[in-house]
């Protein structure tokens, strides 16, 4: 497989929460990183009803559009007492009629839905974040690194960094939110270190150690 590093990727991605933390992960790698914004791409309409078909849709648009690999995050978060809701539709649960995204609005709909099925306590509270990402070469070539992060769903929300539902997921082994983590510790992972703690980070680090000869 050959070697991505110190090449130019496009970060098929209009989400700055996302780019801030891919920008992060691949700053280690001397990867030049576009983003879809960078270039003026459109956000093309996720039609998938998988994280995989719709992190295909958006690599594969951006990498025919700029000639360039391009890579995609399809994520979102499955709650196992919501039937694994709202998965694929994480995002669109924060979207406001005028096209803009609450995602206050988001977390206290999911919260209202918890409550409505009674599951206050911990244990009935778990979920996981997911984030799978789609290397796409322009020929329509794509390869897919999948990660997951276990935790529980907090209420009230908790701490200010972070993006999307952050501040109502705790991993576990963990008494803190996403929302309350630096970057760093968010992340949980530098290159040839073992483990990594988010959903993203755990996919790229797959992607990594495949195309970017990380240990
Ligand atoms: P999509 O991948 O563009 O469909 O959007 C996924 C949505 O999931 C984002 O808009 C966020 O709301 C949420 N999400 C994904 N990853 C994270 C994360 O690391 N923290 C918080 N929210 C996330």
């Amino acid at each position: 497989m050959n070697s991505l590093a110190g090449r130019k990727i496009v970060v098929a991605s209009h989400n700055a929460g996302k780019l801030r933390e891919f920008a992060e992960l691949m700053a280690p790698f001397g990867i030049e990183a576009a983003s879809a914004k960078d270039y003026g791409l459109p956000e093309p309409e996720e039609t998938g009803t998988t994280f995989e078909e719709n992190a295909y849709i958006k690599a594969f648009a951006a990498a025919k559009a700029t000639g360039l690999p391009a890579m995609s995050d399809d994520s979102g978060l499955c709650v196992d007492a919501l039937d694994g809701a709202p998965g694929v539709y994480t995002a669109d649960w924060a979207s406001r009629p005028d096209g803009s995204r609450d995602f206050m609005m988001a977390m206290e709909k999911t919260e209202a839905l918890l409550a409505g099925k009674g599951a206050t306590e911990p244990a009935q509270r778990t979920g996981r974040f997911v984030a799978v990402l789609c290397l796409c070469e322009p020929d329509g070539t794509a390869e897919y690194f999948r990660g997951e992060a276990e935790g529980t769903l907090v209420w009230p929300p908790r701490g200010s960094d972070g993006f999307g539902y952050d501040p109502v997921f705790q991993p576990d082994g963990f008494d803190v939110t996403f929302g309350e983590m630096t970057a760093e510790q968010k992340h949980g992972w530098k290159p040839g270190q073992e483990t990594a703690l988010s959903h993203r980070a755990r996919a790229f680090q797959k992607f990594a150690r495949a195309r970017l000869g990380s240990a």
